[in-house]
């Protein structure tokens, strides 16, 4: 786990890009962090500060607290409850919460949150947050004392940046912790209180995924940008789409109110490999906290056998296993807003650290969690475009050809040759290649890591 941090010290992680201090309440600009890109390429966290003390969190817009794991925090296995080490829940344990000044417990009200990685659960504080030099004198965060192994080695926690719907704050006696989907009190997540208080000058987050070399486990992560679009080159062409409610979604989830939860849309069309498509529309949402990304079947499935050789499905793992050295499919292309978005074949393979590797495109009806199949574009979508959130409006934005100023880091990237050809293929080029033993427990868990609340 350390190893992390050593590569981090090594100067693997580009720093924050301008994390300047501003006065409070008035609008920054180049309000911009950079991330981390953790556990070969399918993790990303950025620096966030809580009561003046600084954490890596994961950024996931698949979920809508903002949660940190305090000094002597207890673990739990997700699977038979039974008590592990801290170590085992794999947070950085040098960088965990300490009651600050700024500390305020909000009383009669508890922090429990269940996503497809695992539970973690506490108390609800007001608490002093700044990210990307922006500070919100209060903001409601979540202080957790207990958690399923979800830390990637280097975060401390979770940065949650979707909708107030999803927020999980509950009544205090709410003790049954298999009930964290139901009885929310909804408050208002960080980035709504950071526009609201005038402190962003815009009501979005935008975001570039960086695409770093096969077999690296630690690198630069690309960007989260508040109120303000990402320092990378893309289009301009930018597709747009109105933010959804999900048709699937129990009243029962979201305090029995129709309203907007996750970042979804409908996809019209797909198409894959040199001649395949289909044209049935399907309700998605975008989540940087999901490694994989979920389709219906009627697309992942033939998708999977166009691997060269085919992807063979894994019950246990929930995931189609392919060769590391597989030819992929040369294309997935998603249509949004009359634009097609294709992926880069490299984002078709998770390279997991141990001498394993997973297609990144799953099937939505195997893995339905509370009985629902969603559909979830995740990391390998989103390594290809830059993505604009925007909660005022309720829309979505993105642009693709995308690239870094740095070439070497980034989606500038060359696909090569793909599965659905016959020449040969060789992923990614191997430059700067970290391998870490120490990653290995980390790299499993990100397979049955979903970080979305359901
Ligand atoms: C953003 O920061 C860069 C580098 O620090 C600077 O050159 C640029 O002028 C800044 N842009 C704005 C809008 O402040
Ligand atoms: C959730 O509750 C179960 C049953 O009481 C318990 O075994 C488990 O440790 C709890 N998990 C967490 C993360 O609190
Ligand atoms: C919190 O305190 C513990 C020691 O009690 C220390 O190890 C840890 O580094 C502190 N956390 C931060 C973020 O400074
Ligand atoms: C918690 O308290 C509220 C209000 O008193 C009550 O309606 C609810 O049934 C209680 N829930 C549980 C699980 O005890
Ligand atoms: C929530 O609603 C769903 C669908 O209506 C139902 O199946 C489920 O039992 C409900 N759960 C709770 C805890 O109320
Ligand atoms: C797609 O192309 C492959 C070979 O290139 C061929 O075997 C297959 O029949 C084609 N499928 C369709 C739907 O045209
Ligand atoms: C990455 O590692 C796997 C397993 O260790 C290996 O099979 C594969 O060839 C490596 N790929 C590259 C591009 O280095
Ligand atoms: C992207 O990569 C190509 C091929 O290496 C290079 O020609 C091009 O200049 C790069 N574009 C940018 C914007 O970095």
């Amino acid at each position: 786990m350390y190893t992390f941090r050593d590569l981090l010290i090594t100067g693997l992680l580009v720093g924050p890009v301008a994390s300047t201090t501003l006065p409070l309440r008035r609008r920054a600009t180049n309000v911009t962090s950079s991330m981390v890109s953790t556990t070969y390429g399918s993790v990303f966290d950025t620096e966030v500060t809580i009561g003046g003390q600084s954490f890596q969190l994961l950024v996931d817009s698949g979920s809508s607290d903002t949660y940190v794991m305090k000094t002597g925090f207890r673990c739990f296995d997700k699977d038979d409850g039974l008590e592990l080490t801290e170590e085992e829940c794999l947070y950085d344990l040098d960088r965990t919460y300490n009651i600050s000044d700024t500390y305020e417990e909000i009383p009669n009200q508890i922090f429990g949150i269940q996503y497809g990685a695992g539970l973690a659960s506490g108390v609800m504080a007001w608490e002093e947050v700044k990210i990307a030099g922006v500070t919100v004198p209060r903001q409601r965060v979540a202080i957790a004392d207990k958690s399923n192994p979800m830390g990637d080695g280097i975060s401390s926690g979770l940065l949650g940046l979707a909708y107030p719907s999803l927020t999980s704050a509950h009544p205090a006696n709410i003790t049954d912790n298999s009930t964290y989907y139901y009885n929310r009190i909804p408050y208002k997540p960080l980035l709504f209180t950071m526009y609201d208080e005038g402190l962003i000058a815009d009501s979005y987050f935008s975001h570039v995924i960086a695409r770093n070399p096969t077999n690296q486990s630690v690198g630069f992560g690309g960007y989260l940008s508040l109120g303000e679009l990402p320092p990378v080159k893309h289009s301009d062409n930018w597709a747009v789409a109105p933010v959804e409610i999900i048709d699937e979604i129990p009243l029962n989830f979201t305090s029995y109110k129709r309203t907007i939860s996750y970042w979804a849309l409908t996809i019209p069309s797909v198409s894959w490999g040199r001649n395949s498509s289909d044209s049935k529309p399907f309700q998605a949402f975008f989540d940087t906290g999901n490694p994989l990304s979920y389709l219906p079947g009627r697309v992942s499935i033939p998708f999977n056998e166009l691997f060269s050789p085919p992807g063979v499905y894994s019950d246990d793992l929930g995931a189609y296993v392919v060769d590391c050295n597989a030819k992929p499919p040369s294309s997935l292309v998603i249509e949004i807003d009359g634009q097609k978005f294709d992926h880069n074949s490299l984002d078709f393979i998770y390279q997991t650290g141990e001498d394993l590797c997973i297609s990144t495109i799953g099937v939505s009806e195997r893995v339905g969690i509370a009985g629902l199949p969603f559909n979830i574009l995740g990391v390998p979508f989103l390594k290809n475009v830059v993505g604009v959130f925007d909660f005022g409006r309720d829309e979505m934005r993105f642009a693709n050809d995308v690239h870094f100023d740095d070439g070497s880091t980034g989606t500038n990237t060359t696909t090569g040759d793909s599965g659905d050809s016959s020449d040969g293929y060789v992923p990614g080029n191997g430059a700067g290649r970290v391998t870490s033993g120490g990653l290995a427990v980390a790299g499993i868990f990100a397979l049955a890591g979903y970080f979305f609340t359901l």
